[in-house]
């Protein structure tokens, strides 16, 4: 997958003009507060996402635009040049796409037309903070890459909320309580399933990343990830787990029914990061911490471009700094056959580029 052509009007602070990347690696160069990540932002809105910075459409429209944000892609996929095209308008007017100047039903309908893999200097809590982005990032992955595993999501997360709607009625309503096995069940049921897949993607990515990570540390440091589940502390088969998994909540209700929900499954998983066997969350440096989840995210495109038979575009924002100058050489010179995009705010960090092009991004105007 490839950009030819980003075209933008009235979209933040960016001056209507046009972007038009290498094939390989664009480095987008400009001191703060100047439109670097507005650029990114604007590329990644085309895989029918929200912003990667969580902002809502009325944010990405230009202080001084009346009608609202136009952005126009030209990209190829599939083996074919398409186009596509949003608008996000004012007040009620929505976000709108056309794909191959055909209107679609929803700016969602581009999602898995543009694929593209984006880090942030956010996406660092994912090795910093809580389980929760993690849980988060696992999932946003797989549900990308089979649109079953976004439906089994959906049906465990129904579930869950079910039991624990029971569990807090319990203590007014005691006789409900026999109605609890049928909701342990469904869950256990639905769980396992995700757990299963938790697993076997993470054992992937964990091999694909952890190749990347040596690229990255010149084989220095070794980088696995590993799913961590309450399930799965003491081994055992995939088949059994749907039938472990149910004892566990069996065996949790006390602690269930004190607490008003359920304490034990897969929403309460994590993923254990180490490098050099240490936990990165605990231990890790800041350049590996950055690492990691640079590794983590690179990792998530190689699998991608597996299943999608052709590579997103690779979206780094602001990732060079707190890296030494081998692993900003990595970034800029190893990643070979993708289309990459990096911001980036000292010109110094660049000059190791052998190929790719520059931009220069200077108060919302963009210089090639
Ligand atoms: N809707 C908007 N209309 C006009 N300007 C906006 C809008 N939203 C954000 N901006 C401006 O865009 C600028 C920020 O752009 P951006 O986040 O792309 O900066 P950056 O070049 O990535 O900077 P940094 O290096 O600090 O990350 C700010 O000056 C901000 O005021
Ligand atoms: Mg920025």
């Amino acid at each position: 997958m490839k950009v030819n052509r980003l075209g933008f009007r009235d979209y933040r602070n960016l001056k209507e003009n046009e972007l038009i990347p290498g094939p390989q690696v664009n480095v987008i160069c400009g001191d703060n507060a100047q439109g670097k990540t507005n650029l990114l932002e604007a590329v990644w809105l085309f895989t029918g996402g929200r912003s990667f910075r969580g902002a809502r459409d009325q944010e990405l429209i230009a202080f001084s635009s009346r009608a609202g944000a136009v952005l126009a892609l030209d990209f190829e996929a599939e083996e074919r040049e398409q186009t596509a095209k949003i608008t996000i308008g004012r007040g009620a007017k929505k976000r709108a796409a056309q794909l191959n100047g055909v209107d679609q039903p929803a700016a969602s309908s581009l999602i898995g037309k543009f694929c593209a893999v984006v880090f942030s200097p956010d996406h660092l809590s994912l090795v910093k903070e809580g389980p929760s982005m993690r849980r988060k990032f696992l999932d946003a992955a797989l549900c990308q890459r089979k649109p079953a595993y976004a439906r089994l999501l959906s049906q465990y997360s129904r579930t869950l909320a079910q039991r624990n709607t029971l569990l807090k009625d319990i203590s007014y309503h005691s006789e409900l309580l026999e109605t609890l096995e049928i909701w342990d069940e469904k869950l256990s049921g639905l769980g396992a399933a995700i757990i299963i897949e938790r697993k076997r993607y993470l054992e992937r990515l964990s091999e694909a990343a952890g190749e990347i990570y040596d690229g990255i540390s010149q084989g220095r440091e070794r980088f696995a990830v590993r799913y961590d589940s309450g399930l799965l502390r003491d081994g055992g088969e995939e088949a059994g787990y749907r039938e472990r998994l149910f004892s566990l909540l069996q065996n949790g209700r006390k602690e269930d029914l004190n607490a008003g929900f359920t304490t034990k499954g897969p929403h309460r998983d994590d993923l254990l990061v180490t490098v050099q066997e240490k936990s990165a969350r605990e231990y890790g440096s800041q350049g590996q911490q950055r690492s990691c989840v640079l590794a983590l995210k690179l990792a998530e495109a190689a699998l991608l471009a597996e299943a999608l038979g052709e590579k997103p575009v690779i979206l780094l924002d602001d990732v060079m700094s707190e890296l030494d100058a081998s692993r900003q050489d990595y970034l800029l010179n190893k990643i070979q056959g993708w289309q990459v995009f990096i911001t980036c705010c000292d010109p110094n960090s660049i000059s190791g580029l052998s190929q790719g092009r520059t931009f220069y991004v200077e108060n919302g105007e963009i210089r090639g």
